[in-house]
């Protein structure tokens, strides 16, 4: 029987928790966070493939077909679970090895409109806070949405955030659509976008 795969899984249910201890490398990193069935991070990996790539899927099934789908690519990792319960134990060991972070994509992310579960959401105001405690400055996040009341909440959750850097951008990221993407161009759905990152100058906790 094929598996099922659940349309929304809740982010805050899943306890799963992965170590990593980096690519042993240097090179620059890419992560997806949501890379579903992959097909945004293959283009990727094609335009750019002497970085390194970190994908997160909560869905198992999702994730396990992932591994399978780059499992010849050695620059890429990929990680099942609750990215946000698992960001800094995976992310902090590569950057210990040199690495920088060139971007983090958040690309077309489960919205979780109703009140009480919008603290699902991946970009919420605790989690930015904590990640402005040890991400490096200089770090990219790139955040893409056909849903506009997403847009405007998220947009006042960074303002507020120390990632307070923002830039919207109207065109597909490295011109490279994702799956979902073609999905809301094909049926001419607005899309709205922003890159984000932290002021410079920030105190650090590097412990
Ligand atoms: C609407 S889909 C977008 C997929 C893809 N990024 C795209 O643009 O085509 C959202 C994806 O994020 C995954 N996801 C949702 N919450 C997550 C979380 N907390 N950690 C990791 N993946 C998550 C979902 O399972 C789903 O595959």
């Amino acid at each position: 029987m094929a598996k099922r795969v659940r349309n929304h899984v809740n982010p805050l249910s899943i306890l799963t928790e992965h170590s990593f201890e980096g690519f042993g490398n240097d090179r620059p990193m890419f992560v997806d966070v949501g890379a579903c069935k992959g097909e945004f991070a293959a283009e990727l990996l094609a335009k750019f493939p002497d970085h390194n790539f970190l994908l997160f899927e909560i869905r198992r099934p999702l994730a396990e077909a992932l591994r399978q789908k780059f499992a010849d690519d050695s620059n890429v990792a990929v990680f099942d679970g609750d990215a946000g319960r698992n960001f800094r134990a995976i992310l902090e060991p590569c950057l210990k090895q040199g690495a920088t972070i060139k971007q983090i994509f958040i690309n077309f992310p489960d919205p979780w409109f109703k009140e009480k579960h919008k603290k699902r959401r991946f970009v919420n105001a605790t989690f930015l806070q904590k990640l402005s405690e040890w991400l490096p400055e200089s770090t990219e996040f790139v955040f893409q949405t056909d849903q506009e009341s997403l847009f405007h909440e998220t947009l006042e959750v960074v303002q507020e955030s120390p990632f307070d850097q923002i830039e919207k951008f109207h065109t597909s990221v490295h011109g490279i659509p994702t799956h979902w993407e073609r999905q809301k161009l094909l049926e001419k759905a607005p899309i709205w976008r922003m890159k984000f990152r932290a002021k410079t100058g920030l105190p650090r906790d590097r412990s």
